[in-house]
C-alpha cells in the first residue's frame, strides 16, 4: 500500500534522464506505471518535438497537450488550474532574455508551494547562479532553489521569506539503546547549529511536544521489526493529541546525508503546519528526501473488473495458439460484439471418450447468426458454430475409432474456434474425394434433410415433397426433393439448371403464391412431405397445402420462439406437425443417445452424393472475417454454403481475449488458514474449496464447535474438499512446527488471518495491551515464515490479512494498527528475500 515517489523527474523522460528514476518493475518484468498526478501538460514551441512527445507518451493518461513558445512575451499557458510540479527544459540556444520570459510564463502557472524543476546543460546560462539570479528577480524564494549537480535546478515557489522564520534551535534527542549513540550525527547537526540535549530514556519528554521519530530503512526493507511504528505513531497522529510527530526513516544513521536531512526535518517541525506542509512521513535515500503517496494501482484495479469486463484482446496467431480458443457473441444483439475468446489459459487434457481435433474450415448456419442476433433465446452465446472439418490430434482414453492424423468432420457447439474437444460420436471421416470445405458443410445440412425427411417426415418412394429455401445448405442437401421455393429468380435458375428441375416446380418462396400453384399442380391432394423454413403466413402457406396424412417438418425458430399460432384445419386431414432442432439431440448424442447418431453415419454415406459432380456453391471467408459472413447471411442474399477456412500454413492473426486469471491449486499440497474457520479465514476456505483447492487446513486457537465454524463446515461437505481441523497458537513456535508436521499433504501456501483486537486511546493503552494486539500479528508471522523456511516449503503464497488501520492509523487502534504495518512491512521483506508474499489492507468487512 505504501509507494515512496521520486519527488524528481516522474513523467518527463521515462527515467532516461541522469537523476530521473525510472518506472517501477513488477517481479514478472511487466512495468507497473503508477500515475500519481491529476492532469499532465506538455508544451512544445515546435510541432516536430511535439509530435515526437505525442508518441512517447500515447499511453499517458490524463495528459493534455499545447503548441507554445514560452520564451516568447506574453505568452501565457492555457490551464484553468496552476500546477504544482512546472520542468522547463532549456537547450543552450536560448539567451538570457528569453530564459528569464520563459520562467516569468511557468511562474504564472505555478501553485503555492509548487516545485520547478529546471533540467538545462551544466555550462552556459543554465548555471546554477545565474538561474538563481533570474528567479529571485521574479520574486522567487533564494534559498530553496539548489542544484542537482548535473545542472538540474530544483527550485520552491514560497511566500514566505525564510530568513524571517525564527527556529527554536533546541533539541532533545533520546536514545533507546545502550552506548554511546550516534555521535557524529549528533556532532553535525550541532555544526547546522543546534543545541542538544541528549536523554537515554523518556523521563525528559513533555506533553505536547514536537516529536521527529528517526529511524532505518523501512522504504526497502531489511528488519521489518522496525516497521511496526509507522502503524502505532498514525494512530496517535489521528487521535490529535496535540504532538507534531514526524518520522524520518534514514538509509543509515552514520550516512554522510543523515544529518541534512534530519536538519531539513527539524526546520520543517519547526514550522506551522500549512496545507502545503502536511506530510509527515519522510525517507531518505541518497539525499533524496521521498513522502509516501496512495497511489491507485491501475493493474490491479483492471484485474479486479477483469471477471465482469474481460482481459483486453490480444493480437494472436490462430494457428499456433495451443490454448482453446473459441467466437462468442458479447453482446446479443450486433454482429459488432462478435469476438474470439481463450477458453482457458492452459491446454485442458483430452477426456475420455472425447477427440482433440485442429479446425481449419467450419459452416455458418442460420442458426449462428439467430444466437448472435438474440433470436434464439437461452442459447450459448460463448461457443458459435456448430460444424466444422479439421484432423484428429490427440484421442482420450476409450476412443479406438481415430487416431491423430485422421480427417474427420465434426457436429458439435463451439467449431469456430481453432481447436476443440468433442465425443468421438460427433466425428466422422471425410472421404478421401472430399475437400476439407465441403465436409464442414456437411454434417448440419445432411443430418437435418435426412433427419427431417425421413425420421419425422416419414418420407417414402413415391411421394411428394416441398423444400423451402431449396438454394440453402438444408435445400442442396435433399438431393432428391421435388417441389422446392426460391426467393429469387436467380436463385430459381440456378435449382433449374443445377438439378435439371422443371420451372412449373420452382416457385418463389417470398409470397404465398406457391400454396395455390402447388395444389393446382396436385389436383388439390397437396404436399406429403414439406421442410419448411418460411415464417408468418408463408408458414401458414405451407401448413394449408400438407396432403392428407402428411407431415410438415419445421425447421424454422421464429414462429416457435415468438409463440406464434398455427390453425388446427390441416389436422383434420390428419396432418403432422413436427418441429425440428437438432439442438437437444445433439445433447442426447453427448450422452451417447442412439437415434441421431445412427442418422449421422448415415448422412455420412450420403455426403459422396457431394462430390459426385453435384458439390454445392460455397463462400469462403477467412476466420478473422466471421463479421463480414454474417452479415452476408443476414441479407439472404447468399446462395449454398458459408465458410470460414483458413490455411495450415498462413498464420491468422485475430484479436483474442485472454482467458480470465484463474486460481490454481495444486492437488498435492496443503493451503494453511491461520485464524480459524470463524470469519474471514472461514469465507476463505469455502472459496479456495469453490476454487478448486482439494486440500486445506485450519488453524484455531479455541476449536471449531461454534456456530460460524459449523456453518462452513457443513457447506464443505458438498464441495469436494479435504480439510485439517487443528489447534494451536500462532504465536508459539513450538505450535506451528507441530502444525506443519499434522497436515496430510505439505502445505503449499498460507493466509495469516490470527487477529486479538485490544482497541483503546494510546495514552490509556497498557503495554500488556499493546503485546497482547500485535503479538499474533508480529511474531505469528515470523513463526509462519520461519518454520515455511526451515521446512525448505516451496509456498506459491504467503498472504497476510493485514488492515487499512495501518495506513490510516484509526483512532484507539494504534495497537492493531502497529501490528498491520509489521505485516506490510514483512510482505516486502519477504519480497526482498525473493519469496511470494502479499499484505492486503482490508477495510471493515
Ligand atoms: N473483519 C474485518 O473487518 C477486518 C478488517 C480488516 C482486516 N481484517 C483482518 O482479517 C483477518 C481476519 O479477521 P476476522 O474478522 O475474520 O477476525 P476473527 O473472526 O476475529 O478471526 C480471527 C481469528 O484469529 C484467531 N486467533 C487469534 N489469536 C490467535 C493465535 N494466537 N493463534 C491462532 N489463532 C488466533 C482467532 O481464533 P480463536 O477465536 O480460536 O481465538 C480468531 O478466530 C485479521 O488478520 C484481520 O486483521 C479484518
Amino acid at each position: 500500500m505504501k509507494s515512496m515517489d521520486d519527488m524528481r523527474c516522474r513523467k518527463c523522460c521515462q527515467g532516461t534522464s541522469p537523476g530521473c528514476k525510472p518506472p517501477a518493475v513488477s517481479p514478472n518484468n511487466k512495468r507497473i506505471v503508477r500515475n500519481g498526478y491529476v492532469r499532465y501538460h506538455c508544451i512544445s514551441k515546435g510541432v516536430a518535438a511535439m509530435s515526437q512527445m505525442q508518441e512517447v507518451h500515447s499511453g499517458t493518461q490524463r495528459t493534455t497537450w499545447e503548441l507554445l513558445d514560452v520564451t516568447q512575451a506574453p505568452d501565457s499557458i492555457s490551464s484553468p488550474d496552476k500546477f504544482d510540479l512546472v520542468i522547463p527544459k532549456f537547450t543552450d540556444s536560448e539567451n538570457a532574455d528569453q530564459a528569464r520570459v520563459a520562467l516569468s510564463n511557468v511562474l504564472a502557472v505555478l501553485s503555492e508551494h509548487g516545485k520547478l524543476v529546471i533540467l538545462r546543460s551544466q555550462d552556459g546560462v543554465g548555471t546554477l547562479e545565474y538561474t538563481r539570479r533570474i528567479l529571485k528577480d521574479l520574486g522567487f524564494s533564494q534559498d530553496l532553489s539548489r542544484s542537482l549537480g548535473d545542472g538540474t535546478v530544483v527550485a520552491e515557489l514560497s511566500g514566505e521569506d525564510s530568513k524571517d522564520i525564527q527556529l527554536d534551535n533546541k533539541i532533545t534527542c533520546f536514545r533507546f539503546t545502550d552506548g554511546e549513540g550516534p555521535v557524529p550525527l549528533l556532532d553535525s547537526l550541532k555544526d547546522k547549529g543546534w543545541v542538544i540535549e541528549s536523554h537515554s530514556k523518556a523521563e525528559g519528554l513533555t506533553p505536547k511536544s514536537n516529536v521527529l521519530v528517526i529511524d532505518e530503512l523501512q522504504m526497502d526493507v531489511t528488519d521489518p521489526e522496525q516497521a511496526a511504528a509507522p502503524g502505532l505513531l498514525r494512530t496517535v497522529r489521528s487521535e490529535e493529541l496535540g504532538i507534531r510527530l514526524m518520522t524520518l526513516d534514514v538509509q543509515q544513521y552514520t550516512g554522510h546525508q543523515t544529518a541534512q536531512a534530519i536538519d531539513q526535518c527539524l526546520r520543517l517541525l519547526s514550522k506551522p503546519e500549512t496545507a502545503a506542509r502536511k506530510d509527515s512521513e519522510f525517507a531518505e535515500r541518497g539525499g533524496v528526501i521521498y513522502t509516501p503517496r496512495l497511489l491507485a494501482d491501475q493493474g490491479l484495479n483492471e484485474a479486479k473488473f477483469e471477471p465482469v469486463r474481460g482481459r483486453e484482446p490480444q493480437e494472436e496467431d490462430l494457428r499456433t495458439k495451443k490454448t482453446p480458443v473459441c467466437l462468442g457473441v458479447e453482446r446479443v444483439d450486433t454482429i459488432e460484439s462478435l469476438q474470439y475468446a481463450e477458453l482457458s489459459s492452459s491446454p485442458p487434457p483430452v477426456q475420455e471418450g472425447y477427440i482433440e481435433v485442429e479446425i481449419f474450415t467450419a459452416g455458418v448456419n442460420f442458426k449462428d447468426l439467430a444466437i448472435t442476433l438474440g433470436i434464439v433465446a437461452n442459447a450459448d452465446t460463448s461457443a458459435l458454430g456448430c460444424e466444422a472439418a479439421d484432423i484428429v490430434t490427440q484421442v482420450g482414453r476409450g476412443v479406438d475409432k481415430f487416431i491423430p492424423g485422421h480427417r474427420v468432420a465434426v457436429m458439435f457447439p463451439g467449431s469456430f474456434a481453432n481447436r476443440i474437444q468433442v465425443p468421438w460420436q460427433v466425428a466422422h471421416a471425410i472421404p478421401d474425394a472430399l475437400g476439407f470445405n465441403e465436409a464442414a458443410t456437411l454434417p448440419v445440412a445432411y443430418l437435418t434433410a435426412l433427419h427431417g425427411l425421413f425420421d419425422l417426415g416419414n418420407l417414402r418412394r413415391g411421394q411428394r415433397v416441398l423444400i423451402h429455401s431449396a438454394t440453402g445448405g438444408v435445400g442442396n442437401a435433399a438431393a432428391q426433393l421435388y417441389f422446392r421455393t426460391a426467393g429469387t429468380d436467380e436463385k430459381r435458375q440456378f435449382l433449374q439448371n443445377r438439378y435439371s428441375i422443371p420451372a412449373d416446380h420452382i416457385f418463389s418462396s417470398r409470397t404465398t403464391d406457391f400454396e395455390h400453384k402447388i395444389m393446382q399442380l396436385t389436383n388439390g391432394l397437396g404436399v406429403d412431405v414439406i421442410l419448411n423454413s418460411l415464417t408468418g403466413d408463408l408458414l401458414e402457406a405451407s401448413w394449408n397445402i400438407v396432403a392428407n396424412g402428411g407431415t410438415m417438418v419445421e425447421i424454422g425458430k421464429k414462429d416457435i420462439m415468438e409463440r406464434n399460432r398455427l390453425s388446427m384445419e390441416s389436422f383434420s386431414r390428419c396432418a403432422s406437425f413436427r418441429a425440428l432442432d437438432l439442438s437437444p439431440d445433439l445433447a442426447n448424442l453427448h450422452g451417447q443417445g442412439p437415434a441421431l447418431g445412427q442418422t449421422l453415419s448415415r448422412s455420412s454415406h450420403s455426403w459422396k452424393l457431394g462430390t459426385s459432380g453435384q458439390s454445392f456453391p460455397m463462400q469462403n471467408f477467412a476466420f478473422e472475417a466471421v463479421a463480414d459472413a454474417f452479415v452476408l447471411m443476414r441479407t439472404a442474399k447468399h446462395m449454398g454454403n458459408l465458410v470460414l477456412s483458413r490455411n495450415p500454413d498462413v498464420p491468422a492473426h485475430i484479436p483474442i481475449r485472454p482467458a480470465p486469471k484463474a486460481v490454481r491449486f495444486r492437488p498435492d499440497a496443503t493451503y494453511l488458514l491461520v485464524g480459524g474457520l470463524k470469519g474471514i479465514c472461514g469465507s476463505l476456505a469455502i472459496d479456495f474449496a469453490k476454487n478448486g483447492a482439494e486440500q486445506l487446513a485450519a488453524v484455531s486457537h479455541s476449536g471449531y464447535d461454534d456456530e460460524q465454524s459449523q456453518g462452513v463446515l457443513r457447506q464443505f461437505r458438498h464441495l469436494g474438499c479435504h480439510i485439517d481441523l487443528l489447534l494451536g497458537d500462532v504465536t508459539k513456535l513450538e505450535h506451528m512446527w507441530k502444525i506443519f508436521n499434522e497436515t496430510s499433504v505439505p502445505i503449499g501456501g498460507t493466509v495469516q488471518g490470527a487477529m486479538v483486537l485490544r482497541d483503546r486511546p494510546f495514552a490509556k493503552t497498557t503495554v500488556e495491551e499493546y503485546y497482547e494486539a500485535t503479538a499474533c500479528k508480529i511474531q505469528g508471522t515470523w513463526n509462519l515464515h520461519n518454520v515455511a523456511l526451515e521446512n525448505k516449503l516451496q509456498l506459491d503464497f504467503f498472504t497476510v490479512l493485514s488492515s487499512i488501520s495501518s495506513v490510516i492509523g484509526n483512532p484507539a487502534q494504534g495497537n492493531y494498527a502497529s501490528g498491520c504495518s509489521f505485516q506490510d512491512a514483512f510482505a516486502s521483506y519477504r519480497h526482498g528475500l525473493g519469496l511470494p508474499a502479499c499484505a492486503v489492507n482490508l477495510c471493515i468487512i
